[in-house]
């Protein structure tokens, strides 16, 4: 848990007023700053101390040996663990011979604020060196999201009361050593020294290196360049050598004087490029930066994200801590995927080194949504990174025995990197995500090339695996047997019906994109009867039902295994994982995270209203939430079926993930997937948001403790603002052609200055629902609970 005494309430940043270096790890993650292709974790700026050293950029990874003690067929043979490159960030300081370090001498202040609108990490620190000089050290960082390949850095350090010898030692270090690995699956596999020095190379204020993994064979180049001001009397020094890059700046400086450096960074990676080449690579990225200059990026920042907010925004009245934890959510979802071009996002993002850097299912089920209707080009390319790794699906699935392609559950490149085949191969409900993900995108951007060029394919491939994985029973229904839902508690089960569900979606919508492009369609060698097979397996497909308890078992059979005896599970067996056997969690009704409730939420048009009200209570009973994505999408079903209190808590829970370190592993990135949900469960949740077939619609319901809701989505090219009270719903076209959408049902039609309004919808819940002994999440809906503080300081 993350005990902030120091996080101040504000709407638009996180401040951190008191160093504790005790939580340092997990602030590192907090403060990260990326661009979806550079990612760099808060590190202070002088190196030490520190939790965690992360520079990563999106798709750099080693290749390590996966050893099975019982290996067996299609088990992959080699993992891919996400690499911390060259350090650029580091800038050490010498007070009058004393390094600057925060654990000596003495930290008269402390400051960190992360600014969600300037898209940059400040620090502010008034230090006393052991020997009793006094500076300000300032430094502003940031990572351009608008250069892609540029990072940089003010750094400014001022004598206070005496006149005091600074030197500035600002480096790019590589190989950097990391604490030893943890026994914790969600950690990282530590590299020992990863990187191969190939070129290092200094010249003035500017400096190089390039390196390369052994077994990956990716190479990376990071250079850095230098403006200086301050007294007339600066010295300068550079060297470099295999791992180490150095720019030396002295002055003496009288109270009252600065010495302002800025520090500009690239980086470049690439498979196939020569040294020489993306030596110069970087040498342009620098020349750009420098170009640009300090103001220069810094007033780009500030457009991007000013342009981003003004589509994306979500405010919050009456509750100001989550007010500030929603746009901590939406800006670090736009910075794991803004300029990740065609690499995987992965589940950390680039904030750290969890999951081994690895993308799942999170991206295209929580992360793209959020993108689609505030980034759309972002999720346009991450979905053209999923089609780059078709010829790698395909392959596996023909390994595997089936037919189209079957995506790696966790990877980088595109191999699959599972080595546990049950959560692992098992889940290929990952097909279906990803062409949920593409159908949305489809429809929320009317991007024809796009569907023409890559949508297409992805639907036609995923589609092809489907059919030849289910098949059909003697009572002709289509069955899908053996399969891994998203709940982890279980496996290799038989007709899950979230599974069942998408696949049922992704073959009428493979059917329908194949249909509309006769001419694509025949290219990738779809005829008419396969259509119409596809269009014939998705009404023969087999949804479990349990007559007799009146719900949908998770899979089939599910509903009668014997309960988990939660009773008898103490509080500090959670997560059940690392306590228990998943040969016991398999067999017991116990589930990690929802499974049928997302089944509720992305095909919610297959269930009565009845059904869900009754399905939700049922699960409620089993879930545990041993994964962050639960939160969110219990918080969007609790608030369709009424249960608005419980919504909310939820959504506090899920807003709260990282901020306060609820899973105990932000240490290791931020669960950037949970941080998606916050934005689902505000949207999709209290403002009912729904797309079921590119249609869509809203049934806003506030719980008692917000006195507003309002967001901003973009959808086939307009723009569109929805604020609710407690009284009224009102949709405002803000840019673009008239749109239809549906507000509880009834047709809308919107145009640009003609808002229009409507009664908030009233919904009657039943009892609320029971979780799971010691399970509940912590209230924060009823009044009762809202004195918790809502400024200054967090308790
Ligand atoms: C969840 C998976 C998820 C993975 C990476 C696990 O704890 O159960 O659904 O894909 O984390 O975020």
């Amino acid at each position: 848990m993350i005990r902030h005494p120091a996080f101040a309430v504000d709407p638009w940043s996180i401040r951190e007023t008191e160093l504790d270096l005790d939580v340092l790890e997990q602030t590192e993650s907090v403060f990260a700053l990326a661009n979806g292709h550079i990612g760099l974790r808060g590190n202070l700026d002088e190196g030490e101390p520190q939790g965690l050293p992360g520079t990563y950029l999106g798709g750099f990874y080693e290749q390590r040996p996966m050893p099975y003690a019982e290996a067996g067929y299609g088990f992959p043979e080699a993992g891919q663990a996400v690499v911390n490159v060259t350090d650029g960030k580091v800038i050490r300081l010498l007070v009058d011979d004393q390094p600057f370090d925060v654990r000596f001498g003495e930290l008269q202040a402390h400051e960190r604020v992360l600014d969600f609108r300037a898209g940059v990490l400040r620090r502010r620190v008034r230090w006393c060196s052991p020997a009793g000089k006094q500076v300000r050290v300032t430094s502003v960082r940031l990572v351009s999201l608008v250069q892609r390949a540029v990072a940089a850095v003010v750094y400014e350090v001022e004598a206070v009361d005496a006149p005091v010898r600074v030197v500035v030692q600002s480096e790019l270090v590589a190989n950097e050593p990391l604490a030893p690995a943890e026994a914790d699956p969600r950690a990282a596999a530590n590299l020992t020294a990863p990187l191969c020095s190939e070129r290092f190379s200094h010249d003035g204020l500017r400096a190089a290196l390039v390196h390369s993994t052994q077994q990956s064979r990716l190479r990376v180049a990071a250079a850095m360049d230098h403006l200086i001001d301050g007294p007339h009397d600066i010295q300068t020094a550079s060297e470099s050598s295999r791992d180490l890059a150095r720019v030396t700046i002295a002055a003496q400086l009288e109270p009252g004087e600065r010495l302002r450096v800025v520090k500009l960074l690239a980086y470049g990676w690439s498979s196939q490029r020569s040294v020489a080449a993306l030596d110069a690579h970087v040498a342009a990225a620098l020349a750009e930066a420098r170009h640009s200059g300090w103001d220069g990026l810094l007033a780009g920042q500030r457009a991007y994200l000013d342009e981003f907010w003004g589509r994306a925004d979500v405010e919050l009245e009456g509750d100001a801590e989550l007010q500030q934890a929603v746009r901590f959510a939406l800006f670090h979802t736009l910075q794991a995927g803004a300029r990740s071009e065609r690499r995987a996002i992965p589940s950390k993002g680039l904030t750290g080194p969890g999951y081994d850097g690895h993308t799942f299912w999170d991206t295209e089920t929580f992360v793209l949504p959020v993108l689609t209707y505030t980034a759309p080009q972002a999720a346009r390319d991450a979905l053209r990174w999923r089609h780059t790794t078709l010829d790698l699906a395909r392959k596996r699935a023909k390994l595997l025995g089936f037919e189209g392609a079957a995506f790696p559950w966790r990877t980088i490149d595109g191999q699959e990197c599972s080595g546990y085949w049950p959560a692992g191969t098992a889940a290929f409900h990952i097909a279906a995500d990803i062409a949920d993900a593409v159908g949305r995108y489809q429809a929320a951007s009317d991007d024809e090339a796009f569907e023409r060029e890559f949508g297409i394919e992805l639907l036609v491939e995923t589609a092809r695996l489907w059919r030849s994985l289910g098949h059909y029973d003697f009572r002709g229904r289509f069955r899908i047997d053996g399969v891994t839902g998203p709940d982890e508690y279980s496996a290799v089960a038989d007709n899950n019906v979230y599974t069942n569900l998408m696949a049922q979606r992704n073959l009428r919508l493979a059917a329908d994109t194949a249909s509309h492009h006769t001419d694509r369609a025949a290219e990738l060698g779809v005829d008419p009867e396969e259509v119409a097979a596809w269009r014939e397996a998705a009404e023969a497909m087999l949804i479990p039902y349990d007559e007799e308890l009146g719900v949908h078992p998770q899979a089939e059979g599910f509903t009668e295994h014997q309960l988990w005896d939660f009773a008898a599970t103490a509080p500090e067996q959670y997560p059940l994982m690392l306590h228990f056997p998943y040969v016991d969690l398999y067999r017991k009704q116990v589930v990690k995270q929802a499974d049928l409730v997302l089944a509720m939420h992305l095909r919610g048009d297959a269930f009565s209203a009845e059904a869900k009200a009754r399905n939700f209570a049922y699960y409620e009973a089993l879930t545990v939430r041993d994964s962050s994505l639960s939160a969110c999408t219990q918080a969007v079903i609790a608030a369709e079926v009424g249960q608005l209190e419980l919504a909310y808590d939820y959504f506090a829970e899920a807003s709260l993930m990282d901020l306060d370190d609820l899973e105990h592993n932000t240490r290791d990135g931020l669960h950037i997937a949970s941080l998606a949900g916050v934005w689902i469960a505000a949207v999709a949740g209290f403002g009912g948001m729904r797309d079921y077939d590119g249609a869509l619609s809203f049934a806003p319901h506030l719980p008692q403790r917000l006195t507003r809701l309002s967001f901003r989505m973009c959808f086939r090219g307009r723009r569109l603002r929805v604020d609710v009270t407690h009284g009224e719903v009102r949709y405002s076209l803000l840019q673009g052609p008239p749109l239809q959408i549906t507000h509880d049902g009834e047709m809308i039609e919107l145009a640009v200055e003609r808002p229009v309004s409507r009664p908030t919808p009233q919904v009657t819940a039943g009892e609320r629902p029971t979780q799971p002994a010691g399970r509940s999440p912590d209230p924060r809906g009823t009044p009762a609970d809202w004195g918790r503080p809502t400024d200054g300081c967090r308790d």
